[in-house]
């Protein structure tokens, strides 16, 4: 009996210490084994003979390979123009482009009602108000294909124009002001601004984002009433129930330039053509708009634009444009043409017909 027991007593640390290494080697074993799977699963789980994971949505909550392709074409990849770097100027160089900008950017502190070169009491506007950003906004009305495309011929004048008249009309139409001397230091430092931002875009070529984007046409005529309605929703509150816009503190240039009335651009100017309108608004306003983050739809832009073209505005003359009347443009509201349409349609469209019968009148012409 004494024996039996001592012996139970002896076998005990024995058992123990058999089932402490039975329990290691199996941790050991289950360790092998997550980072065996560890390891291998992923990559089978993803591997293209796997079909039950692949179908997952990408980032864009896009499933079939189709609809991420298709996805893929409306990454707008374009290598958009982009001012040139100030770092490579001279000093004498940077001095007059500096000045140039500042005579876009702040026109009325030198041409406005309290300018420093002359006062002028008809139109406060700033160049920078219609060429937006200094004239360096992508599809803002820039200035990057001027110095490529210039000296040129243009339809509304029947002429060679070079950049010294184009200046001078937007002074004279936009504006709505005196011409200025082509001689003087401002003229040149002007003239200096809008060389040196399309120094890189090579002569005779457009640059991308030049000017303003295309727009495509309404099938019926643009509605002045629908446009009152845009207008009082989104542009009033910047430009004000009376389209007069507000000036700043001190009324020395506006804020939000005006629309419409005394001290807006005439009925001479780019922008009283329709379809520059609806161009430059699309994608460039309510302010903060651009042309990959339009907020209006075509219909709003092309009605918005025949209510504020159908406002009261300075008048200019401009019997002497568009000397040869097969060249004046299918949005041109003033006869005489050769087309057959109407001053209303010409107006306020629609304008596909015009344009198709402008074509081919030109074309038998040719
Ligand atoms: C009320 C809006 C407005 C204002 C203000 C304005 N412009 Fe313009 N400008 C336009 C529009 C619109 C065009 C394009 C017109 C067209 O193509 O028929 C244009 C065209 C031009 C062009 C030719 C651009 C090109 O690519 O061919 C030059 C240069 C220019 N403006 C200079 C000026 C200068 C300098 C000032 C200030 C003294 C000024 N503009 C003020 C609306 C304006
Ligand atoms: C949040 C304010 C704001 C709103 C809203 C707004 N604009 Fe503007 N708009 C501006 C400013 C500011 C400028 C001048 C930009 C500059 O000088 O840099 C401008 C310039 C313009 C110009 C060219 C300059 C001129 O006076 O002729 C037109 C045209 C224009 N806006 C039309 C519209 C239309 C149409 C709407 C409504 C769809 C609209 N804007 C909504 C602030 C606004």
């Amino acid at each position: 009996m004494e024996q039996e027991q001592n012996n139970h007593k002896h076998n005990y640390p024995e058992i123990i210490s058999k089932l402490i290494n039975v329990i290691i080697a199996l941790i050991f074993i289950i360790l092998v084994l997550v980072v065996l799977l560890y390891k291998y699963l992923p990559n089978y789980c993803l591997s293209e003979e796997n079909t039950s994971l692949k179908n997952q949505p990408d980032s864009n909550g896009l499933f079939t390979d189709a609809a991420k392709q298709e996805a893929l074409k409306h990454i707008d990849t374009t290598h958009y123009w982009t001012v040139p770097n100030e770092s490579t100027l001279s000093a004498s160089e940077k001095e007059t482009i500096l000045y140039g900008r500042d005579l876009i950017v702040h026109t009325a502190l030198y041409y406005g009602p309290s300018g420093k070169i002359f006062k002028n009491n008809t139109n406060s506007m700033n160049c920078q108000n219609c060429h937006l950003e200094g004239g360096t906004k992508v599809y803002g009305n820039n200035y990057s294909s001027v110095a490529s495309t210039y000296p040129k011929y243009r339809a509304r004048s029947g002429g060679i124009e070079n950049i010294f008249k184009r200046v001078n009309d937007c002074f004279e139409r936009s504006l709505n002001e005196k011409a200025i001397d082509t001689t003087s230091k401002e003229m040149k430092a002007i003239v200096a601004y809008i060389y040196w931002l399309g120094k890189d875009v090579p002569k005779g070529q457009k640059s991308a984002g030049s000017g303003l984007k295309e727009l495509a046409f309404l099938d019926r005529a643009a509605n002045a009433d629908n446009g009152q309605k845009v207008y009082s929703e989104k542009c009033q509150s910047c430009h004000q129930a009376n389209g007069g816009g507000q000036m700043n503190g001190d009324k020395t240039e506006f804020t939000y330039p005006p629309l419409w009335g005394n001290q807006s651009y005439n009925d001479g100017a780019g922008l009283y053509r329709l379809s520059n309108f609806a161009k430059f608004v699309k994608y460039n306003m309510p302010q903060g708009a651009s042309h990959n983050s339009a907020q209006l739809s075509d219909e709003e832009a092309w009605d918005v634009s025949a209510f504020v073209n159908s406002q009261p505005r300075p008048k200019k003359n401009i019997s002497k444009d568009w000397p040869k009347i097969n060249e004046k443009p299918f949005d041109h509201p003033f006869g005489p043409y050769v087309d057959g349409f109407d001053e209303v349609q010409h107006k306020y469209g629609p304008f596909k017909k015009i344009k198709d019968k402008l074509a081919s009148l030109n074309n038998e012409k040719k």
